[in-house]
């Protein structure tokens, strides 16, 4: 069962609210590319960012959960979702602007599929085409790994979050959601999910023969480096 299908349920309601990471990638679009009509989104997850996006180009979404997808279908009605794997796809056509937000990306655990993304998203871009993304830093994951694991009441229930690390950039997200389903009884939902953090030099070095960077920029508004939260993107297609 791909990663993300016992979450779903709960995700919306557990995450930190989706409008400033919808508002960064609004910015990128109105700056670098105004005039875009199409847009896909890789690892869109429940749709909360395309919900975020309108009016504006067409929407389409891309994860490998189809339980996210569910949820996103509900929620933007108005979008196209596929089920497929970011790694590598082919859908046969060409958007303005791709985007891979709220550290999807690191859900790569090998940097080879970065490699094969990054070759899919330039073949699925028209010319002059915007890719915008971010990740979780090298430096971040670290950081998280070496913390006591989050507890976080979501709704009616109870959320436990522990990440731990390994030495070669590697991080284990476990999840654990207590589902309260009777006055003291709860039904436990488990998920562990990989990472993996790469440096933004790799990052840069893997992209620039067919992108040029237009922007970066980390989550305070400085220049990012390994050691920030985290590192948003916007490169453009080169011919
Ligand atoms: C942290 S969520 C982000 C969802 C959404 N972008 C947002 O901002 O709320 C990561 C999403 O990436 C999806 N994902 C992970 N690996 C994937 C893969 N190889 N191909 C497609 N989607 C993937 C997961 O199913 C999940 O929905």
């Amino acid at each position: 069962m791909p990663a993300y299908e016992r979450f779903s349920r709960f995700y919306d309601a557990a995450m930190d609210d989706p409008g400033p990471r919808a508002a960064l990638v609004q910015d990128f679009i109105d700056r670098h590319h105004p005039d875009a009509a199409s847009l896909l989104e890789l690892g869109c997850g429940t749709g909360s960012i395309l919900a975020r996006l309108t009016p504006g180009p067409s929407l389409t979404g891309l994860d490998r959960s189809a339980r996210m997808l569910d949820i996103a279908a509900q929620k933007v009605p108005g979008s196209r979702l596929i089920e497929g794997d970011m790694a590598s796809f082919s859908l046969g056509e060409k958007f303005d602007v791709v985007i891979c937000v709220f550290d999807s990306l690191n859900h790569l655990v090998e940097f080879d599929q970065w490699t094969s993304m990054f070759a899919a998203v330039y073949d699925h871009l028209n010319e002059g085409g915007l890719f915008c993304f971010d990740v979780n830093t090298v430096g971040e994951l670290r950081r998280l790994g070496s913390e006591p694991p989050w507890v976080y009441d979501v709704e009616d229930n109870v959320m436990i979050m522990d990440v731990s690390c390994a030495e070669d950039g590697m991080s284990s997200w476990h999840i654990q959601i207590f589902e309260h389903v009777g006055e003291s009884q709860y039904l436990l939902h488990e998920e562990r999910i990989g990472e993996l953090g790469v440096s933004l030099w790799r990052i840069r070095s893997a992209l620039e023969s067919t992108f040029a960077l237009l922007e970066e920029v980390s989550d305070t508004g400085d220049p990012p480096t390994d050691d920030s939260v985290k590192a948003h993107f916007a490169f453009r297609r080169r011919p």
